[in-house]
């Protein structure tokens, strides 16, 4: 089925929550965020940052989400307690902001095109889902596991004021180390439930 390590690393890359104490090497960082940095763009905007989050400001937004957690209802409380448990474990984490370069290009560059801002938006989101998918699998090609934690926009104003971000917008945040146990294989739709073919 897999013709070759791209498509093998497809398919064993697994969301990781919890982390050993193992730390990570700061070249491999470095591979997965150019990986993220290689992804396709709208109009090669590149509009993301990657901020690396280690140390006394990796706990502190822990301890934020962790806190925040208790203002919420079941499932955001608990999948935001999760998300701190992650953030705490894992040596590194890696957040994601839209900077809104693309949208402002959108909105200087087709004047004339209705909801131009959502639309160019929109496309800044896509692209920047494209960086956060290649840094998962850049690192799950290095034996290191991670998890999207999309939980987070509950609490993304709370969070970009910690990482002292004065513009942009939130759009991940990556733990990634190494995993403490391997999580099991969630069930996938087969594909004939999702694929139609026309001609
Ligand atoms: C946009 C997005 C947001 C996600 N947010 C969370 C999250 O907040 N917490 C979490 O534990 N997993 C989160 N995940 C991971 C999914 O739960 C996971 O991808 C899904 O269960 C399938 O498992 P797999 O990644 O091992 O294939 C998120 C994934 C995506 C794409």
């Amino acid at each position: 089925m897999n013709a070759n390590a791209t498509m093998r690393t497809i398919e064993e890359r697994r969301s990781t929550r919890i982390f050993t104490s193992r730390d990570i090497d700061g070249e491999d960082i470095i591979r997965i965020l150019n990986s993220a940095n290689q992804a396709p763009s709208a109009h090669n905007k590149q509009s993301w940052r990657f901020m690396v989050i280690r140390g006394d400001r990796k706990q502190a937004l822990a301890g934020l989400v962790s806190e925040k957690a208790g203002h919420f209802r079941k499932p955001s409380s608990t999948l935001l307690r999760m998300a701190a448990r992650s953030i705490s474990s894992a040596p590194v984490v890696v957040a994601v902001v839209n900077t809104g370069e693309l949208v402002n290009h959108g909105a200087q560059s087709f004047e004339d095109v209705a909801n131009i801002t959502d639309l160019f938006r929109t496309m800044e989101i896509q692209s920047s889902a494209a960086a956060v998918q290649n840094m998962l699998l850049a690192a799950a090609s290095l034996g290191l596991a991670s998890v999207w934690l999309g939980i987070l926009c509950l609490v993304r104003e709370e969070v970009l004021s910690l990482l002292g971000v004065q513009e942009g917008e939130f759009m991940a945040v990556v733990p990634i180390g190494y995993a403490q146990r391997t999580s099991a294989s969630p069930r996938k739709k087969p594909l004939e439930t999702i694929v139609s073919y026309l001609s």
